[in-house]
């Protein structure tokens, strides 16, 4: 069976990992969808979005793609029955269960499945870790290490790299484009 595991993933943390690894488990292939939404302005590019996720599940058998639209419709496009999402937090239950409940609505044959993200993750978000690298944090224990060090390049202007990500020096990435990014409530 075929599962989107739709979503921003500006940028892929470990929690959202933790979630692909364990549907990889459970369902025999695993689309991960990046939103192309028009509405946010995104630290990272789709397609930057797109070589980070690719980059961090390597060792998987996973799909990564974007879409534009109603997730149900993509998923409809990809002949996919279930819409994977994790579950932090209580405070995610809701918005969460409005969307499920919104896309039974569309599609009738389309299940939400949730995955209880593992205790370790729960209190994690992409925009958590932005925060954290904006005001010159560590977030190696937080995401994969290939995007810390483009969160890191990201935010090299206002904040020197820390040293123990700094094996490469700076020059030698290809430049990057790092708008001013208007940060989500909960992704
Ligand atoms: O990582 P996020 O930002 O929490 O992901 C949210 C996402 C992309 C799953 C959600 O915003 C979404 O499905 N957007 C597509 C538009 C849509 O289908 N809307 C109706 C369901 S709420």
């Amino acid at each position: 069976m075929l599962a989107i595991y739709p979503g921003s993933f500006d940028p892929i943390t470990l929690g959202h990992l933790d979630v692909i690894e364990r549907g990889t488990r459970l369902f025999e292939r695993v689309v991960v969808a990046v939103l192309r939404n028009p509405n946010k302005k995104p630290l990272f590019t789709v397609a930057e979005r797109i070589v980070q996720i690719q980059q961090a599940t390597a060792h998987l058998n996973v799909e990564v793609d974007s879409f534009d639209g109603l997730t149900v419709a993509y998923a409809k496009k990809r002949q996919a029955k279930v819409l994977l999402r994790g579950l932090r937090v209580l405070s995610d239950f809701e918005m969460e269960l409005q969307m499920a409940h919104t896309n039974k609505t569309l599609s009738e044959d389309i299940e939400t499945v949730f995955l209880a993200t593992s205790n370790e993750h729960s209190f994690l978000s992409s925009s958590l870790v932005k925060e954290i690298a904006k005001f010159g944090g560590p977030i190696d224990h937080l995401v994969p290490p290939t995007v810390a060090l483009d969160i890191y390049r990201c935010y090299a202007k206002t904040n020197p790299v820390p040293d123990q990500t700094a094996l490469t020096p700076m020059s030698e990435f290809p430049k990057m484009e790092c708008p001013q990014e208007t940060v989500g409530d909960r992704e």
